[in-house]
Formats: C-alpha cells, structure tokens, sequence
C-alpha cells in the first residue's frame, strides 16, 4: 500500500527533525502507515491517535498536539530598508496596517515562505531576510509566519510524522488560499500588481508557493495571467515526489518558475524537471561538509537535512554575489561531470534572467 512507502519516507522527516532516540523510526513507520484518508476528516481522532511502542507492545501512547487550521494564524511581517530590523504587521483586508507601516507600492514585493515545523524566526527567512537588506534595490519583503499550521503545540518530535501528513493534506492549502487572497487584497488596494510579485518558499514552503501563483493565477481578475516569479529552494520531497501538475510546485505556477535542487531524494523532490529552470547546485544531492546520504549509518539518519537547508545559504549569496551556471544534462550533473568549457552560462539565484529555461549546474563551497 501506498503508504507504507510513505511511512518510510515520513520516518526520515521525523529523525531529520529529532536526531531521534532508539525505535522512533519504527514508531514513526507504524504511526504513518496507520493513517488514512478518512483521519483528516476527523482531526480529533488523528490527533489522539494511540499508538503501540514497538518494544513493549502492551504499552501505547496517546498522540494530542494542537496544530492550527485558522488561516488567520498565518501572520505577513514586513521588512525594509526603512524599518530595518523591526518588523511591521500588515494585515489581512486591512488598508490601515500599510499605511501605519513602511510599505511602499511603487517597489517590488517580495514574500519568503519557510517549511516545516518552523516559523518566522526560522534559519531561511532569517537569512534571505538578512540578504534581501543589503542588497542595492529597495524591496517589500513579506516574511509569511505560518508556524501555528507548521508545527503542533506542544512541539514533541514524537508528533512530527503525523503533524508532517496533516500539514501537507490540511494545513498547506490553507496557508496558500490565505496568502493568494492577502495578494488580492493588496491588488484591489493597489499596493503591488502581479508584475511586481515574486514568491520565495523552502521545502514545504515552496509548494505552498506554487499554490500561491496557481490560486492568484485562477482569480477572476488576474484573466489567465500569473504572478512575476515563484522561486523553489529544494522544493520538499516526502508525500510530493509522485502528484502531477497542479498538486506541487510546477512551472504552470507563475510566469517564471526557478527551482534549486540540494537534497534530491531525501529530503527534497527528485525530478529535475518541475521548473522553467531547475539548478543542481553540487550535484543535487549532497552540498559541501553535509553527510553523504548513501551513507549506510550517518547518511540514512541524517536524512539530507543538512544538504536540504543549504540551499538557503546559497540563494542568500546569490542575492549578493555572482553564481554563474553552465547548462549542463543532469545525467552527468549529478554526477558532477559537466563539462568545463561551458557553451551556455547563466546567473544562478535571485539575478537569474526570467528568460532561462533548461538545466544547469554550478558549484559552491
Ligand atoms: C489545544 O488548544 C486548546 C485551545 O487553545 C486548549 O484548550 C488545549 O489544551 C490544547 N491542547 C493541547 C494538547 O495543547
Ligand atoms: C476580505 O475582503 C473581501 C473583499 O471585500 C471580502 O470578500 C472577504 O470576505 C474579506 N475577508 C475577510 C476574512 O474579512
Ligand atoms: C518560533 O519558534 C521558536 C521555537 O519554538 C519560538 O521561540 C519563537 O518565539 C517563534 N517565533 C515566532 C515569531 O513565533
Ligand atoms: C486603483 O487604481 C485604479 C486605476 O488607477 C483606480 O481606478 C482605483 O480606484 C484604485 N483603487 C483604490 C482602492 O485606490
Ligand atoms: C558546445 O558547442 C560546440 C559547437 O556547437 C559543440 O561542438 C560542443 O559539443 C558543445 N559543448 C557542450 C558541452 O555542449
């Protein structure tokens, strides 16, 4: 069944989180491989899910955590130049909040999205946010803090492989429907235009992204046109690597779709093929003075998740400095095998001319 492959993979995301105790990876497995579609309809079951310990069979334990389904938890911070450092709330349908705040509508706007099991405070939007700062044009950058949907209370590791399932099935629609309207909103207001708009997201967070560009996209108003550009930082592999168009982040999302590989195959989609453009930083897989992930014991419970957040580290660079790529066949990308006289470059990363299509490689330290 369908989901005991799954189970594996959630397993992964579990010790990935928790550099977990002995037998977690199997109480993970059971966990998942116990859930079914029906449980989402019954939030409250699934939560107070029993579970048997895999050592002592006669003992179980009682999953209860919390984990938001009010899209008015999603929270939209602004930073720029201006009020650097303090961040500034705008809400939701609420004219009053931008015009208390810093927000300019003549600039670019620009919303990073972090994954799981993390908020605002998070290692990528905190860096992008950081680079998004220094750099020479002037931005609206809207970190989304959609932590309460992100990562149940009380925030056990325990918790995580079925928070993992619940969030991708219940919580990642919400969060980009939410997201898609605050953009109507700030258009009706005429605080941006799809023409400005570039959406950031990492692992989980970038297929909320697509489901971002795809909502606006389907709006009456937008009349078949998309938003500017939908970036993909290591777009999340677990429950993701199999849907069709439409169901993750995929270049029918906005009018630019570019999509950086780091951790391909754990923790991060396979295919290489998602975006208008797809980047294989290193070969995809393994970024530098990250365990190797064919690694029979640090490898498997590691699980890419150093390599899965290296991505941000390099997309923050970009926003700085140059990253030139070289079109290149994955096939020997991932082997790191491109060839060294380079027929096609490009820049990599936040300078990446919306006109790029195809594969290509670069490296980093
Ligand atoms: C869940 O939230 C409700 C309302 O805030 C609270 O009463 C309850 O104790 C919480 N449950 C857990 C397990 O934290
Ligand atoms: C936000 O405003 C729109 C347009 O006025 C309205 O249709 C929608 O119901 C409002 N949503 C909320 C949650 O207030
Ligand atoms: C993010 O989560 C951390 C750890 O749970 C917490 O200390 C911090 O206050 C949270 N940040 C926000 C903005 O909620
Ligand atoms: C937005 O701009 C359009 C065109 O200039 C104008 O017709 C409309 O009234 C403006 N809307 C708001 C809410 O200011
Ligand atoms: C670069 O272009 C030349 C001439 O068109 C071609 O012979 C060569 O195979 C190309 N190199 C690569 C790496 O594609």
């Amino acid at each position: 069944m369908q989901m005991i492959g799954f189970a594996v993979q959630l397993s992964f995301v579990f010790l990935a989180v928790s550099k977990a105790e002995a037998g977690t990876e199997r109480r993970a497995a059971i966990i998942i491989s116990s859930i079914t579609d029906d449980d989402f309809d019954n939030d409250i079951e699934l939560r107070k899910r029993e579970v048997p310990e895999p050592e002592a069979q006669i003992q179980t334990t009682t999953l209860l955590f919390n984990l938001s389904k009010n899209a008015d938890d999603v929270r939209f911070l602004l930073y720029n130049k201006r009020n650097l450092g303090v961040s500034q709330e705008l809400r939701y349908n609420d004219t009053e909040s931008f015009k208390k705040s810093s927000f300019n509508p003549q600039e670019k706007t620009v919303f990073l999205i972090h994954g799981f099991w993390t908020n605002s405070s998070s290692p990528m939007p905190t860096t992008l946010k950081k680079a998004f700062l220094e750099a020479s044009v002037p931005f609206n950058l809207i970190v989304v803090d959609w932590g309460l949907l992100s990562k149940p209370e009380p925030p056990k590791v325990l918790y995580a492989p079925v928070a993992y399932s619940m969030v991708v099935k219940r919580s990642i629609p919400i969060v980009y429907n939410r997201i898609a309207d605050f953009i109507r909103f700030m258009r009706a207001s005429n605080y941006t235009s799809l023409k400005k708009l570039k959406i950031i997201g990492h692992s989980l967070g970038a297929h909320v992204a697509g489901g971002v560009g795809r909502t606006v996209a389907s709006f009456p108003e937008s009349k078949g046109r998309k938003l500017a550009r939908v970036t993909g930082l290591d777009p999340a592999g677990p429950l993701f690597q199999k849907l069709p168009v439409g169901q993750k982040i995929t270049k029918d999302d906005a009018e630019f779709v570019d999509i950086y590989h780091t951790a391909a195959g754990t923790l991060g989609i396979s295919a290489f093929t998602d975006g208008h453009v797809n980047f294989i930083p290193n070969g995809g897989h393994h970024q530098p003075g990250c365990v190797d992930p064919t690694n029979p014991v640090l490898g498997e419970a590691e699980f890419g998740s150093c390599s899965h957040n290296f991505v941000t580290k390099i997309y923050a660079a970009s926003i700085t400095r140059s990253f030139l790529a070289c079109e290149c066949d994955p096939e020997l990308a991932i082997k790191n095998e491109c060839p060294v006289n380079c027929n096609v470059t490009v820049l990599a990363g936040e300078p990446c001319p919306a006109s790029t299509r195809g594969q290509y490689y670069f490296e980093t330290t």
